[in-house]
């Protein structure tokens, strides 16, 4: 809801989100279960992190509206929001939908443990849906998620758990066994067979890659990966200590999050998440750009006389190389790669432990429709 602030409620604000965010990375330890019934908390979360995370959630969206099962086709769409905060996930949803030529009717389920949390979800799923034509109904329901909540017994069509899973079992040193096990069962019990469940956590190096285990426990336990992994073997990344896996999108930052990066000195300035899409069914990105697929994983590395970048395929996560000496109009694209990006090789060489890309090579950046 946007309000206009005076200066000094905008400084009480970035007071908040500089308190917000310590608790969010660097104090994680002493991050209380009920932390967002602060209202100075919750107010800078609404302010700071939910119109970033909302943009968030529409990128495994469009991942996923553009396979050719229609996977998000289902009419009513049931989604069910674990750790709903104030509604971030549902209204991605909703602005995603907003712009798309098919359009739902959308029942969300919402859960949430603090009371507060639920009441700012409704009031904001209320607004965006009085702003918009899109048809929508919400439960919500206060509940821990890991305490089985009262949920109809019913399946859904999308289940998200957005930025809350690192927030669970938090002290627990089995933290990856039993988060793992904690979403198995919940997707067990209450993802539709052709459903989706997308989980969205921080970028941080801890959150990532405890998601990256998490990813491999729930392929252990029969789950298939959908999104954005085109590797389908155990996580490469998990290998070395240093190495995590994540998204880096631009974005339009919003006014007030620009004043408050320059009140507190935090950047907002492009989407950074990581992410993963699991089903049942076994369908995956691969269906759409076959196995001559990889996904850019790192920056662009620049040194004098060549450029670098990280890429995982089926074949893992490896160094690939392109001498500037060797760039040609049918590799010139490489020059231009983003991580995220979807990219297909011809005469792509390999030497074991990396690729080179020669005169002879190209590269073609794959796009969705
Ligand atoms: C960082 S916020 C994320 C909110 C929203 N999903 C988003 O992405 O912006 C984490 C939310 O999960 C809730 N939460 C944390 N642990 C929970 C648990 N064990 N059961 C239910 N909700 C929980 C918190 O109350 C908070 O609203």
């Amino acid at each position: 809801m946007i309000r206009t602030r005076s200066h000094d409620e905008l400084k009480a604000l970035a007071a908040d989100v500089i308190r917000l965010s310590r608790l969010l990375t660097r104090e994680r330890e002493s991050l209380s279960a009920a932390y967002l019934k602060d209202r100075g908390l919750r107010e800078a979360y609404e302010a700071y992190y939910l119109p970033p995370n909302l943009a968030k959630i529409q990128a495994p969206l469009r991942e996923l509206a553009a396979h050719s099962g229609k996977l998000l086709d289902q009419d009513p769409l049931r989604v069910l929001d674990l750790g709903c905060g104030p509604g971030t996930a549902m209204l991605g949803v909703l602005e995603f939908f907003a712009a798309a030529k098919k359009r739902p009717r959308v029942e969300f389920t919402a859960v949430d443990q603090v009371a507060e949390n639920l009441k700012m979800a409704g009031e904001l799923v209320a607004a965006f849906k009085s702003t918009s034509e899109l048809e929508a109904s919400l439960k919500t329901i206060r509940s821990a998620i890991e305490q089985a909540p009262r949920l109809p017994e019913t399946t859904f069509d999308l289940i998200i758990l957005s930025n809350v899973l690192n927030e669970i079992f938090i002290h627990d040193e089995a933290r990856i066994a039993r988060r793992t096990a904690l979403v198995a069962d919940l997707l067990k019990r209450f993802l539709a067979d052709d459903g989706s469940c997308i989980i969205i956590e921080p970028a941080l190096r801890e959150t990532a890659r405890d998601l990256l285990a998490v990813r491999d426990g729930l392929v252990g336990a029969g789950f298939a990966l959908y999104a954005p992994c085109l590797c389908h073997a155990a996580c490469p990344a998990l290998a070395n200590p240093k190495d995590w896996c994540h998204e880096d999108l631009p974005w339009d930052e919003p006014e007030l999050i620009q004043e408050l990066d320059k009140l507190t000195g935090l950047r907002k300035d492009s989407l950074k998440f990581s992410c993963l899409v699991v089903r049942k069914d076994g369908k995956s990105l691969l269906d759409l750009y076959g196995e001559n697929a990889f996904r850019v994983v790192s920056e662009p590395l620049v040194s004098k006389g060549k450029i670098e970048f990280y890429i995982c395929g089926e074949a893992g996560r490896k160094l690939i190389t392109r001498q500037d000496k060797d760039e040609t109009q049918g590799n010139d694209v490489f020059g231009r790669l983003q991580r995220g990006d979807v990219v297909g090789f011809e005469n792509l060489i390999d030497e074991g432990k990396r690729y080179k890309i020669s005169k002879e090579t190209r590269v073609v950046r794959r796009t969705l429709n």
